[in-house]
């Protein structure tokens, strides 16, 4: 079950940053109603309410967060002032998706040439790829063979870990 949210939830981010990158570049006359977005600098600025929306919640679903984990509130009318950068999460955002977007360029572009992969590569990251449901993506493997995931003789961490049980393969649980 949660296999195939998690399936559909990466499918369908890079299917909106695909769709977004390029449908609303290539038909502005039919985008022309202007849905009026303040403040974007990385998003298409002819972007529809409805793409927004599919956006945002894609980032907040991939982050395991909020809206206002990235968006600040404003003090005065206490409501979320979206267009705002007052929020540190909310710049990282913007590099984080123009870092995906050259990724997804850089290596995992269709390659007609691609014989490795039956010609048509065409699997790309978002940014669930990383984040997996969390705001800070893990950088090292679970700790198992209780040596915090190092690599044999390599220190073990202060207190050591639990060994698994004999004969049972590592779970890759924390
Ligand atoms: C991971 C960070 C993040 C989360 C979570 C997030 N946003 Fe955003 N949002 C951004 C960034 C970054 C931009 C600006 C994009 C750009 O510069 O092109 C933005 C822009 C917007 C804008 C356009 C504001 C303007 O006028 O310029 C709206 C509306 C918005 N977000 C709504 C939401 C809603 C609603 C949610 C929750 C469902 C949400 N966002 C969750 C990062 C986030
Ligand atoms: C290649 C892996 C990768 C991808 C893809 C990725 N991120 Fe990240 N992201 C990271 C890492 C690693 C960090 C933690 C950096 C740190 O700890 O300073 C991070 C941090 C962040 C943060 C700051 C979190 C905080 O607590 O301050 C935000 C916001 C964020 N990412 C949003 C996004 C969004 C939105 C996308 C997709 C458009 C995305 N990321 C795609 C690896 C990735």
């Amino acid at each position: 079950m949660l296999k195939h949210k998690k399936t559909l939830i990466v499918t369908c981010l890079s299917a909106a940053i695909i769709f977004v990158a390029t449908t609303a570049m290539r038909a502005p006359q039919q985008q022309q109603e202007e849905p009026g977005f303040k403040n974007l600098k990385v998003l298409p600025k002819n972007i529809t309410h409805d793409e927004m929306e599919k956006v945002m919640h894609e980032w907040s679903a991939a982050l395991g967060q909020r809206c206002g984990f990235c968006h600040a509130r404003d003090a005065q009318t206490n409501k979320t002032d979206f267009a705002s950068d007052a929020k540190p999460e909310k710049l990282m955002a913007r590099k984080m998706m123009t870092m995906t977007e050259k990724i997804n360029k850089k290596y995992f572009k269709e390659d007609k040439d691609d014989k490795d992969h039956g010609g048509a590569m065409t699997a790309a990251i978002g940014c669930y790829t990383c984040h997996n449901g969390k705001a800070h993506p893990d950088a090292t493997a679970p700790a198992r063979n209780g040596n915090g995931g190092r690599a044999p003789g390599m220190t073990p961490p202060p207190g050591g870990g639990t060994p698994p049980p004999a004969g049972n393969p590592p779970t890759g649980q924390k």
